[in-house]
């Protein structure tokens, strides 16, 4: 009895290691979530919409020449950039290289959100995603993971 459970562990741990970084991200962490879905409400709804749909006609220039906020769910391409790009946007700020005018059209979040809210916003993103989208965007991380944040290590905090 003992050993069959000590079989059925091993089998456990080697089915676990077998699903492991490579294949898929692991579940987001509810907390993170939570956490993000405050901020993203609080911070970032007002541009993206409430749904991360995004502005209207996202992907045309408006008169001034900017593009508008895209989406962040599935029909957008938050999911194509790293975990490391995201953080940097989102803290540095972002506009387009084509834009008509010079200003960060995505402002910088820098002084506003906590490293902590900046992660857990865009872990909250990905929740938008498809399972698709995540694995790409997952495997997109592996060298470009949070900034000071290894990648085995984001994946045992739960990212
Ligand atoms: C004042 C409006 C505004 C607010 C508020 C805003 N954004 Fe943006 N964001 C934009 C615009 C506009 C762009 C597109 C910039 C460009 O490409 O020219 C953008 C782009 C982005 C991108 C890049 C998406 C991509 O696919 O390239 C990310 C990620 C992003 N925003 C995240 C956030 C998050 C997270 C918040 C809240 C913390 C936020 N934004 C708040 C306007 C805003």
């Amino acid at each position: 009895m003992r050993n069959a459970r000590a079989a059925a562990l091993t089998a456990a741990s080697v089915l676990l290691a077998g699903c492991g970084r490579r294949d898929g991200p692991p579940a987001p962490d509810p907390d993170a979530v939570a956490l993000g879905r405050g901020v993203y409400n609080q911070y970032c709804a007002g541009c993206h919409g409430a749904n991360g749909e995004g502005a209207a006609d996202w992907d045309t220039p408006n008169v001034a020449g900017e593009l508008p906020a895209p989406p962040h769910d599935s029909t957008g391409h938050t999911w194509k950039h790293s975990d490391r790009m995201l953080y940097h946007i989102v803290l540095q700020g972002w506009r387009d290289p084509f834009n008509k005018t010079e200003r960060l059209t995505m402002p910088a979040f820098q002084g506003v959100l906590s490293p902590l809210e900046a992660r857990a916003v865009i872990t909250y993103l990905k929740t938008l995603w498809s399972a698709e989208q995540r694995r790409f965007q997952f495997q997109e991380s592996q060298d470009e993971p949070f900034p000071g944040v290894a990648a085995d290590a984001g994946a045992a905090l739960k990212r």
